[in-house]
């Protein structure tokens, strides 16, 4: 079988989950690397094992051996990376926010569609297996008529003064851009429903924060020193909190934050039916939670034989052998390969249009919160 080659682009957190994700596939060769400085590529590439390391994202797109391009990089760098990949007749795998504004996502679909190439944004957090559990119940009518869901998405990586990364200078939203929108991204997934009309509040906690002299990766702030900080004004939100409609009946609320101390990863996600209901969280991923109103609610623990037949093949180990969130990176390619193998193949996985479709709640999120108000979704 032929393999399919692949260069990634960013060398951080994304880089290294991407690289070995890719690598369980078996099909793919990851053949190159860039990062921000040849230097920084190279150590990547060694603690890694991939041949090519460079400075210039451009080298590896102008490669006619590479067949696609993983984009890992801050997020204001995706729509130009993209845009050059794509350029080059490259299928692109996108980490999640597709772009910096709307606009820029729609260039970025509008170019994948002439060049006829696969395109992919990186919600992966749809991959975990209990979450196509839940999905399954929505289409197989087991909530009955889902009347609201709700939840919350936690980290607490950004709670001091001193804790920093570029997702700080980046964008005119950080908290619901990055970890805000996997929620709701889950939650459209699941129940099926959209949002359409939102009001939310977001609060910058620290008005200044303390930016660090050294180039500092994502969740590696705690190891600096005092020295190696100078001052700087915030003006991309700590937290938000959002009501939503998703149409005529249904209704919802989330909670999102990086400075929650002692929550590591918590996404949170429930939802209540006219039947059921059902809850889950990524920091327990294996366990679902199911709300009867008239016998024992349950918990069903991770076995793919339990599943409905869809959420079957998103678990590849047996009952109780715990999957998680590298996992999900690693489902999300599969399906992703087998279009790009196969042109015919059913597109299983969220693409530039869901990222789109969430840069668009970004802008209501935002302007909602400006001016205090509700605002309908696009
Ligand atoms: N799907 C998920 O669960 C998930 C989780 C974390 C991050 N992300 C997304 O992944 C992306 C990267 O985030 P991260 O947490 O890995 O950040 P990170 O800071 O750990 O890594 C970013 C990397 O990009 C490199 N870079 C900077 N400028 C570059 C350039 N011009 N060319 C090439 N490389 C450059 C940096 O050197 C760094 O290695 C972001 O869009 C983020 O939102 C997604």
């Amino acid at each position: 079988m032929k393999k399919i080659k692949v260069a990634i682009i960013g060398t951080g957190f994304m880089g290294r989950v991407h690289t070995e994700a890719l690598r369980r596939l078996g099909n793919i060769d990851v053949v190159g690397v860039a990062g921000s400085s040849t230097e920084r590529a190279r150590k990547f590439a060694d603690q890694v094992f991939i041949d090519r390391a460079t400075g210039d994202y451009r080298e590896l797109i102008a490669d006619p051996q590479v067949d696609t391009v993983h984009i890992c990089s801050p997020n204001s760098l995706h729509c130009e990376q993209t845009m050059a990949a794509l350029m080059a007749g490259k299928h692109v795998l996108c980490e999640k926010p597709l772009a910096s504004s709307v606009d820029e996502g729609r260039k970025m679909l509008a170019l994948a569609n002439e060049k006829g190439v696969a395109h992919c944004t990186l919600y992966n957090v749809r991959s975990y297996p209990q979450v196509q559990q839940m999905r399954q119940m929505r289409l197989a009518g087991e909530f009955g008529e889902i009347r609201f869901v709700q939840g919350t998405y936690l980290q607490d990586w950004l709670l001091y003064d001193t804790d920093w990364n570029w997702r700080i200078e980046d964008g005119k939203s950080r908290t619901f851009a990055d970890i805000g929108t996997h929620w709701c991204d889950l939650a459209e997934h699941v129940t099926g429903l959209k949002m359409t009309a939102l009001c939310a509040d977001t609060e910058i906690f620290l008005s200044t924060r303390k930016k660090p002299t050294v180039p500092v990766e994502t969740f590696k702030g705690k190891e600096l020193r005092p020295a190696e900080y100078t001052e700087v004004p915030i003006a991309n939100e700590d937290f938000v909190s959002m009501t939503f409609r998703m149409g005529k009946t249904a209704r919802g609320s989330l909670t999102a934050c990086q400075m929650a101390a002692g929550r590591k990863n918590r996404l949170f996600l429930e939802v209540y039916g006219t039947r059921c209901s059902a809850a889950w969280t990524a920091e327990r991923p294996d366990e679902l939670w199911i709300g009867h109103r008239d016998r024992p609610s349950e918990i069903l623990i991770k076995d793919a034989v339990l599943f409905e037949e869809g959420a079957r093949s998103f678990a590849d180990l047996p009952g109780g052998h715990s999957e998680g969130y590298d996992d999900t990176f690693k489902q999300t390619f599969r399906r992703f390969y087998r279009r790009v193998a196969d042109p015919g193949a059913p597109v299983e996985y969220p693409t530039f249009e869901d990222g789109i479709r969430q840069l668009q709640i970004v802008d209501a999120v935002v302007e909602s919160s400006k001016k205090h108000s509700w605002l309908d979704i696009a």
